[in-house]
């Protein structure tokens, strides 16, 4: 018998308050951001993120322009104690980065955290405990006040521990864990506790953090408890009022935009909203919102491919192809009436006036897209139109990408031909589209080999008359060869996606490989086939390379 019943449960109290004036407010300015990718978001990972993982993520939220990095809790696990050290030891921070590391309000795990960021010029500790009224009677078995001793307790053990190591400058941070859950009064009193044993001044400040560590209510009420406990705790004007909201009912975003209505300075959260259960708050989509409405974000993410990339190759998780600015589709429109709209919009456009076209929020070519048309072919549509063909006659599996891609061909071809497309003429179309010999660029014999967990390739290359030997390293085969091509054509290339499955059509046990390069902020596709899947792989890059080439020369011309 299902238990499906709304008794069950009970709503969330609204915070009594009358002059509320978050609800006036705009937000004029980006948040301090912090990105707890390498914490909040690796402890959520089904297989944590390895070292060589971790470090290309970091790399990445430098390059991005994080200020504040929380790069994990090295008192609760080696691995981020080994990555703390190496970042320190190896000399990655830049001098305007802070790194920050969590830990529980615990003697051991106090000293062992100042231990990891030995000889760091600047960090945050980030110290916790719960304060929630279920976590105290269920949990931990105490009142309020023991709840408070804890806390103090961490708070004077992490002051007297920093001052050992008088070169660092020290930041401290206190979260009432579980915030939300957690009566506003006594949210304030702990948090006043803490702040009565660190002292903060308006020179040196305290971040308090305030997660919203899983959502309970609406938005405007995660809002209403910020306002509130802004107008209440001691000494304001010597703090940073700190987000961190999760995504429990979908709203994390919204309950971190309207946080900083109600006065917050700070937000931590994590790319594409990787984090646990359905994740932290996502910092693409709230520095794409403000972006959109015309604030400068002071996060770069115009290569978003790039940004796209390497998270997923760092937390093996997918993005939706629906999610805000970032997914596959969000560009591009199905409806005719869409399609219609956004065609008049850009012919219309002065390039001088601000943006303002139907249906596309921002210009796509800003982070590095392009606006797409999807157009189902005549008679076939709806039996899922050229995808279906193919699949159905020639065991082709397109994947999406593939399928707008190769859209455009298609609907010129339908267009000239001015009646319906039959399913062999779609075939030698894409053939001609995407596996022709035509190209400038051909692959010879290649070589491949493992060192150290790396996978290094020497490919031959033909190009037009003369042969050249490539070189590259990386994670995979087809990560070698983009870093060999890269190398050789000096451009920079991002592997967008990649698709292959065995040709069940084709007697040759054959396999074919499709791929989506990011060119210079260009998008390419090309196709591989071979009874090699490694060769179809890297003929699958070359076709991405030789389209690219191709229409350069013919915008060109
Ligand atoms: O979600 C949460 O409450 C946390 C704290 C440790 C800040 O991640
Ligand atoms: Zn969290």
């Amino acid at each position: 018998m299902s238990s499906f019943d709304h008794r069950r449960y009970q709503a969330f109290e609204p915070v009594p308050m009358t002059n509320r004036r978050w609800p006036d407010q705009r937000i004029e300015q980006a948040p301090q951001w912090c990105s707890v990718d390498l914490r909040d978001g690796n402890q959520a990972l089904i297989e944590p993120m390895t070292t060589a993982q971790k470090s290309r993520l970091y790399d990445l939220l430098v390059k991005l322009g994080f200020k504040e990095i929380e790069v994990g809790f090295p008192a609760a696990s080696s691995h981020d104690f080994d990555f703390v050290r190496q970042l320190i030891e190896q000399k990655r921070i830049p001098e305007d980065v802070t790194i920050q590391v969590l830990t529980q309000a615990r003697p051991d795990l106090i000293e062992k955290t100042f231990e990891a960021l030995k000889g760091v010029h600047r960090a945050v500790v980030h110290v916790y405990n719960s304060t929630s009224t279920v976590q105290r009677e269920q949990v931990f078995g105490l009142d309020r006040q023991g709840i408070v001793d804890i806390a103090v307790r961490g708070a004077e053990l992490v002051r007297d521990t920093a001052a050992k190591y008088p070169e660092t400058e020290w930041i401290f941070e206190y979260s009432p864990e579980s915030f939300t859950g957690t009566e506003l009064d006594f949210a304030v009193e702990v948090c006043d506790a803490v702040n009565a044993v660190w002292q903060p001044t308006p020179e040196r400040k305290v971040i308090i953090n305030l997660p919203s560590t899983v959502e309970m209510s609406t938005p405007n009420i995660y809002a209403d408890q910020i306002e509130w406990f802004c107008n209440r705790v001691k000494n304001r004007e010597s703090l940073i009022i700190s987000l961190h909201t999760h995504n429990d009912r979908g709203c994390a975003v919204a309950a971190a935009e309207l946080g900083v209505m109600a006065g917050a300075d700070r937000v931590e959260g994590t790319l594409m909203g990787n984090g646990e259960r359905t994740g932290n708050m996502d910092i693409v989509t709230m520095a794409m919102n403000l972006y959109s409405q015309g604030i400068d974000p002071m996060l770069n993410l115009a290569n978003m491919d790039e940004i796209i990339e390497v998270y997923k190759s760092s937390t093996q998780m997918p993005v939706h192809p629906r999610h805000p600015w970032a997914g596959e589709l969000v560009f591009t429109a199905f409806s005719g009436s869409h399609q219609d709209a956004i065609k008049k919009c850009l012919g219309k456009r002065d390039e001088s006036a601000p943006w303002e076209v139907a249906y596309l929020p921002i210009d796509p070519a800003d982070i590095g897209r392009s606006y797409q048309e999807v157009i189902r072919i005549n008679s076939q549509s709806g039996k899922g139109g050229m995808a279906y063909v193919l699949q159905r006659d020639y065991g082709l599996e397109l994947p999406r990408w593939l399928q707008i891609d190769f859209a455009s061909a298609v609907q010129a071809f339908a267009e000239e031909a001015e009646t319906e497309v039959r399913s062999e003429q779609i075939f030698s179309l894409f053939q001609q589209t995407y596996l022709s010999d035509e190209g400038p660029m051909r692959l010879g014999g290649y070589q491949v080999s493992r060192e150290s967990g790396v996978d290094k390739l020497q490919a031959e290359l033909q190009q037009g008359a003369s042969r050249h030997t490539l070189t590259g390293s990386g994670t995979g085969v087809v990560g070698a060869f983009v870093d060999a091509v890269q190398r050789f054509v000096g451009k920079q290339i991002v592997l967008v996606e990649y698709s292959e499955h065995a040709l069940s059509h084709s007697a040759d046990a054959e396999a074919i490989c499709y791929i989506q390069l990011n060119i210079d902020g260009e998008r390419y596709c090309g196709v591989g086939r071979s009874d090699d899947i490694i060769q179809a792989s890297l003929d699958g890059i070359l076709g991405a390379m030789n389209r690219a080439a191709q229409q350069a020369a013919a915008s060109a011309a």
